[in-house]
């Protein structure tokens, strides 16, 4: 029987505080704006991915969740493609090295917690697509340079290569090698910092984020000031927000970019709407929270989905997450939990 050569790894969701919405360049996935986010632990929310390759199977696949996948699109290609080109360099310069870089890929996935609905499936399913091919490959790939290869899946997903709060630099080149996720911060920097997670729908999310900013960047006049003048402004406070550990701000730049990004989802022509009002009522809640603490001590976010994030500080947990965990408490698993910020994953071993 043909040898099966496999490799398994986990990718975390992160969740930005300053948001991708918009590609310059639709082809290679390379933004209008660059972006911020914290990357949540994946002991609570992960994309768990095998990708495995031999000459018995016939054709590249890909299960998610059990369902089988289209692999013909662009994005998916894009990503097996120059993952084997990697692999197919070292080969040339190993001949002693099994040609993977010409054997069919079946790729297994699981995340646990809902898809397409706004909780950055995307980012996780495709950082953990990279890495798991980068590790059964035996690529030796910098976090960086993986980041690049699979911006291409997802643009999100270059930022869930790295744990701890991350940029994605939108970068000036026409070839996008620059449009890349750096680590502006570990996790340790800022230990206190925790994320809930209010599942308001675990429905698939009528408009995709890809669709989605594609329809923005073509009908909404909002959307150019939010590029060319709000997100720099909120690009620079957030990094010093961040490096200071001031909570108040970054609360405060957090909650006005999801603010931002909503607004030019309304301005996009038809309307999107991701918010309902249970999103809005969370966004009172809030309110309510910082207007008894008599500053911010909690900020919302909403990626492309009706769910909120809300980031707070450990010592602020009682208060915070007292009001949301009273409608949550009974549920299992990573609702209602505080959810630490992720260190940073290694590339794992393989497993053949
Ligand atoms: P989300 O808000 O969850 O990121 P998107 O609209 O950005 O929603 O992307 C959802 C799509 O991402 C899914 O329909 C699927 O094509 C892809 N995706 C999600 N999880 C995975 C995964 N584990 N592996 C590969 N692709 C995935
Ligand atoms: C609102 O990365 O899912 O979550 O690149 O088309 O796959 P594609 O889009 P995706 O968009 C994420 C949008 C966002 C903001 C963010 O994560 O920065
Ligand atoms: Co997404």
């Amino acid at each position: 029987m043909a040898e099966v050569y496999q490799a398994s790894t986990t990718a975390p969701v992160n969740i930005a505080v300053v948001k991708y919405w918009g590609k310059r360049d639709p082809k290679l996935n390379l933004p209008t704006n660059s972006s911020v986010s914290v990357t949540l632990s994946q002991v609570d929310l992960r994309t768990h991915t095998t990708a495995a390759c031999s000459s018995s199977f016939s054709e590249d696949t890909l299960l998610l969740n059990s369902s089988p996948q289209d692999v013909s699109g662009a994005r998916t290609q894009a990503c097996f493609r120059e993952l084997r080109s990697l692999r197919a360099a070292l080969e040339s310069s190993n001949p002693s090295l099994p040609k993977l870089s010409s054997l069919p890929l079946r790729i297994v996935s699981e995340n646990n917690f809902p898809t397409a609905a706004g909780l950055a499936s995307s980012a996780a399913g495709f950082a953990a697509l990279v890495r798991a091919i980068a590790n059964l490959y035996e690529l030796p790939s910098s976090p960086t340079d993986l980041s690049c290869i699979a911006r291409q899946g997802s643009g999100s997903a270059c930022r869930s290569l790295f744990g701890g709060y991350v940029a994605w630099q939108m970068g000036s080149k026409v070839d996008g090698s620059d449009s890349v996720a750096v680590e502006l911060a570990p996790a340790s920097h800022w230990p206190t910092m925790r994320a809930l997670i209010l599942v308001v729908s675990a429905e698939k999310k009528g408009v995709s984020s890809t669709s989605g900013m594609q329809i923005t960047v073509g009908t909404s006049e909002l959307f150019q000031r939010r590029a060319e003048v709000v997100v720099p402004k909120h690009m620079e406070l957030m990094t010093k927000a961040i490096q200071e550990r001031d909570f108040e701000t970054f609360g405060k730049v957090t909650m006005m970019e999801s603010n931002s990004f909503h607004a030019t989802c309304l301005d996009t022509f038809p309307p999107i709407f991701y918010l309902n009002d249970v999103s809005r009522a969370a966004i009172r809640v809030v309110e309510d929270i910082n207007r008894k603490a008599g500053k911010i001590v909690a900020a919302y976010t909403f990626d492309a989905g009706p769910n909120a994030v809300i980031y707070f500080e450990e010592q602020n947990s009682g208060l915070v997450a007292g009001l949301f965990k009273s409608a949550l408490g009974s549920l299992d698993g990573w609702q209602g939990r505080d959810i630490e910020v992720q260190e940073a994953t290694d590339v794992d071993a393989r497993a053949v």
